[in-house]
C-alpha cells in the first residue's frame, strides 16, 4: 500500500480531475489512485499514513453532499464519520476548488470547513498556500496570510491550475516527508 490516500468529494467532476493530477504527480509508489469519498468506509480512510483531501464548494459556501442537490452523496454525508475518528500521527493536505467571482463572499469556504473537522482529529495539517494571486471579500478558508489548504479556481484562473499544482505538489512533498 501506497503511503498517501487520496479522497475528494465531487459534483461535476473537476474535483476528481484534480485529484488525478496530484497522484500523478506524485506517482503510483507514493500514492493511491483516488477515490470518491462517497465509496470510502473509515478503515481505508484510516490506513493511510499521510492524507490528501479535496474538496468544491458548492451551495452557498457549502461542502458537496446530497442537501446542495449533488447527484450523489459527497462529504456531506462522510462528517459524522469524523466525530469519533484519531488522526493523530498523520500528515493531512487539502485542496479546494472554488469560484472567486462569482462567489466572492464564500469563496472556497467548505475548504474551511473541512480543514476544521480533519484538524479536530488530532491530524498535523500541512499544505497551507498563499492568499496572494486570488481577489475575493470573504473566506472561512483563510488562516492569516495564507489558505488551509491549496486552492484551484478553473472558472477563472484556470491557465494557473498547472502550476500551483506542481508548485504545491513539491511542496507537501517535502512536508510529508516523501
Ligand atoms: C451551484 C453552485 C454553487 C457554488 N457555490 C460556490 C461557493 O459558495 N463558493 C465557491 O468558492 N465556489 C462555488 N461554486 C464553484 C464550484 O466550487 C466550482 O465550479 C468547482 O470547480 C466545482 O467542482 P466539481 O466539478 O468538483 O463539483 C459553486 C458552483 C455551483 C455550480
Amino acid at each position: 500500500m501506497a503511503k498517501v490516500g487520496i479522497f475528494f468529494g465531487t459534483d461535476t467532476g473537476s474535483t476528481r480531475k484534480m485529484a488525478k493530477l496530484i497522484q500523478k504527480q506524485l506517482g503510483d509508489e507514493i500514492a493511491d489512485k483516488p477515490k470518491n469519498i462517497n465509496r470510502v468506509d473509515v478503515e481505508e480512510f484510516t490506513s493511510y499514513e499521510c492524507l490528501i483531501l479535496g474538496t468544491p464548494t458548492l451551495g452557498q459556501g457549502q461542502l458537496p453532499g446530497l442537501s446542495v442537490d449533488c447527484q450523489e452523496e459527497s462529504w456531506e454525508e462522510f462528517l459524522p464519520n469524523f466525530s469519533d475518528m484519531d488522526l493523530t500521527g498523520k500528515k493531512v493536505a487539502l485542496y479546494g476548488l472554488g469560484d472567486q467571482v462569482s462567489y466572492s463572499n464564500e469563496f472556497v469556504d467548505a475548504l474551511g470547513e473541512l480543514y476544521d473537522y480533519v484538524a479536530n482529529c488530532g491530524a498535523e495539517m500541512v499544505g497551507f498556500w498563499p492568499t496572494e494571486g486570488y481577489e475575493f471579500n470573504a473566506s472561512n478558508a483563510v488562516d492569516g496570510d495564507d489558505f488551509v489548504g491549496l486552492v484551484l479556481d478553473k472558472d477563472n484562473q484556470a491557465s494557473l491550475t498547472e502550476q500551483r499544482i506542481a508548485g504545491w505538489v513539491e511542496q507537501i512533498s517535502a512536508e510529508m516527508n516523501l
